[in-house]
Order: C-alpha cells, then sequence, then structure tokens
C-alpha cells in the first residue's frame, strides 16, 4: 500500500514537470516544406547555420563535449550517415533533436523555423555534400 502510493505520488511529480520543466518544446508552428525543385546546399545554407547570428553550435558539438561535431570541415562527415535516414528529414534525429525542436539539452538559442525547415529540405534530397 505504501509503495503504491509512492508510485502515485511520483507519478504525479512526474506529470507536472512534464507540463512545466521542459524547455525545448518541439516547434509549435508548422514546418514549411521547401519546395522540392529549389536546390539546398550543405556548404552555402546548412553549415552557416550552427555559427554566427548570435548562436555557436560548435562551443559544445566541437567533438569533445557533444556529438555529432558541428565543426566546419569535420560536421557532415559527423552528421551523416549516423544522425539521418536519408531522404527522410522527418524520421531523422539531426532533424528531430534540433534547438528549437526538441533539443535535449538548453543550448542557449534556438533555430527558427525557417531555418529548420532548410535542415529538414536537406535531408529530404537526399543529404548531399554539397
Ligand atoms: C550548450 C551546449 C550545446 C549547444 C550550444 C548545442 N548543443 Fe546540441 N547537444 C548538446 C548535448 C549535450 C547533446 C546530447 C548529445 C551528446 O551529449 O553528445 C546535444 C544533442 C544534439 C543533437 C542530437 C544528437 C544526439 O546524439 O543526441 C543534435 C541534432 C544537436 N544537438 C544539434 C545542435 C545544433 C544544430 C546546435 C546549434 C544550432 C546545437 N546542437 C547546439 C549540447 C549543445
Amino acid at each position: 500500500m505504501k509503495k503504491r502510493l509512492r508510485i502515485i505520488l511520483m507519478g504525479g511529480l512526474g506529470l507536472l514537470c512534464f507540463s512545466s520543466c521542459y524547455y525545448d518544446q518541439l516547434v509549435e508552428e508548422e514546418i514549411p516544406d521547401i519546395p522540392i525543385d529549389e536546390p539546398i546546399s550543405f556548404r552555402d545554407d546548412i553549415q552557416p547555420l550552427f555559427i554566427g547570428n548570435d548562436r555557436d553550435c560548435t562551443t559544445c558539438h566541437n567533438g569533445n563535449v557533444a556529438n555529432p561535431d558541428l565543426t566546419e570541415g569535420n560536421a557532415y562527415d559527423a552528421i551523416v550517415p549516423e544522425y539521418v535516414v536519408l531522404g527522410d528529414g522527418e524520421n531523422s534525429q539531426f532533424f528531430r533533436e534540433l534547438p528549437g525542436n526538441n533539443h535535449p539539452v538548453e543550448a542557449g538559442f534556438v533555430l527558427t523555423v525557417d531555418e529548420i525547415a532548410l535542415i529538414k529540405g536537406w535531408i529530404d534530397r537526399g543529404a548531399e555534400n554539397n
């Protein structure tokens, strides 16, 4: 009996925390689909999202603190194939766990919906090293 009470209490606390403690919710806005005939380049469109504009993924994603390593020259091989399902952004960890979209820890900033859409679109197109 005592044990059951404890389980109920813990569950209640867990639920409370789930609704109020979680800091990086799934994006609430819908991620727009970029028309498939618009090319997306890893070098020109994706790599620049990782550093600059008041953000720096590489303070953590640098080969020491967190994976994947997002530093220039290393990022592509670190992301592909481990963190993507080629051609399927929706089911790729590199889309599903971005700052602004369910990133596992507080990054200090979030990507915009349009930036997240670019990453998804790049994976949808086969995550090429282009
Ligand atoms: C404050 C440190 C920090 C910053 C800044 C940060 N991350 Fe992370 N990120 C982490 C940690 C810690 C994990 C958990 C995975 C690990 O420990 O290797 C993680 C996980 C991820 C994952 C899921 C991979 C996995 O193994 O769980 C992705 C994708 C990711 N980050 C992308 C990014 C991107 C893109 C940026 C910049 C826009 C960014 N992160 C900024 C610390 C950070």
